[in-house]
């Protein structure tokens, strides 16, 4: 069934947009991954896993560990990085913070930083090509995930390296992974030195219901969380008296099942309380989606506007990890974008 009209995607594909939480992995083209399948011999029952379908939270994490099978070597983690970035772009994303766990794969001599490296140049290769091909560019920005399976050392490695590639666009940590798994108490050292060297920092959260946990991550006071799919009424108004913008991924959540339908998501609570709400894909490849199709179901699910869309979209910009310079020449991009579109249609 499809959740949004074709005229609601028309017009979301036309609109600018900033996509702040998108996995690398979790982003990849399905020819890619049949590419790659192939070329690497998995197993065809495993290729199969990866063909979309709902799938519950914990699938989703085995199909990561499939995914990440094939996606192995420096040269591929160059070329899913610059092709996610041509798709956002393709999508008219004009802002992208793609976020990705730096991995140490010694069979091909990779470690954090030489997996960092290769993630940044693609992004340097795709905004190359961009420009030349849409006729409009697209600003890349990195997060480095830590994982929830690593331990208190990695988490500290990823932070250290992220801190060290601030100049080359590592703007935050972002905390990621199975939400079943690990102790907030092992990453919140590396966090608070995160904060402490001038990194933003997301955390998904509540994804499923920890409330302790939940707690503990509203007091750290990140910049930005992510889902908050399990909240109690405490935690709700916790968060609420935070103010922290969440990033919400409504295919994703559905999907995965962690909340029942798109009319029932929390986007509509938060947005109607006038909390600071981000649509975002979380993983346009996993999930069959695109920013542009977010819009589009928030759209129909919870009866915006193109003018609401327009505020949205725009309000996004207040929440990314850029400079406040950098802020004001995004939000004249898409004031100068949307005074265009307004003149074309009155014309
Ligand atoms: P990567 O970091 O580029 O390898 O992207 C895939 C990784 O992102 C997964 O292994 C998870 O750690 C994380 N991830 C992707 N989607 C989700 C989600 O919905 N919840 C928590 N973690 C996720
Ligand atoms: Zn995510």
């Amino acid at each position: 069934m499809q959740h949004y009209t074709k005229e609601d995607l028309k017009f979301c594909r036309e609109l600018p947009k900033t996509e702040l939480h998108a996995h690398l992995n979790g982003s990849l083209r399905d020819a890619t991954i049949r590419e790659l399948a192939t070329k690497r011999q998995l197993d065809p029952s495993l290729t199969k896993l990866i063909e979309k379908g709902d799938r519950t939270l914990s699938e989703c994490f085995k199909l990561f560990d499939i995914i990440h099978r094939i996606t192995t070597d420096h040269d591929t983690i160059t070329r899913i990085t610059s092709e996610a970035v041509e798709d956002f772009a393709a999508d008219n994303v004009r802002y992208l913070e793609l976020r990705t766990t730096p991995k140490t794969r010694s069979e091909h001599g990779m470690t954090k930083r030489s997996y960092t490296e290769a993630v940044l140049q693609g992004m340097q290769d795709a905004q190359g090509k961009q420009s030349a091909s849409l006729g409009h560019s697209i600003t890349v920005r990195l997060l480095l995930s830590i994982d929830r399976r690593e331990d208190t050392a990695a988490a500290f490695e990823t932070v250290q390296l992220a801190a060290e590639l601030q100049s080359q666009g590592v703007v935050g940590i972002d905390l990621s992974g199975n939400p079943t798994l690990g102790q907030w108490s092992t990453w919140e050292p590396a966090l608070q030195e995160a904060r402490r060297k001038g990194l933003k920092i997301t955390l998904h959260a509540a994804e499923v219901y920890n409330p302790g946990e939940t707690e503990a991550m509203l007091q750290f006071r990140p910049d930005r969380l992510g889902h908050m799919c399990c909240l109690d009424e405490h935690l709700e108004e916790l968060h609420y008296s935070t103010g922290i913008p969440v990033e919400l991924c409504l295919s994703s959540n559905i999907i995965t099942e962690s909340v029942a339908s798109y009319t029932e998501h929390h986007f509509h609570p938060f947005y109607n309380a006038g909390h600071p709400v981000i649509l975002c894909t979380d993983d346009s490849g996993v999930f069959s989606t695109s920013l542009s199709k977010e819009f589009a179901i928030a759209a129909q699910a919870f009866q915006l506007s193109h003018v609401q869309l327009w505020q949205l979209s725009e309000a996004a910009i207040d929440h990314t990890f850029l400079r406040e310079e950098e802020k004001q020449e995004l939000r004249r991009e898409f004031k100068s974008i949307r005074l265009n579109l307004q003149t074309e249609k009155t014309l």
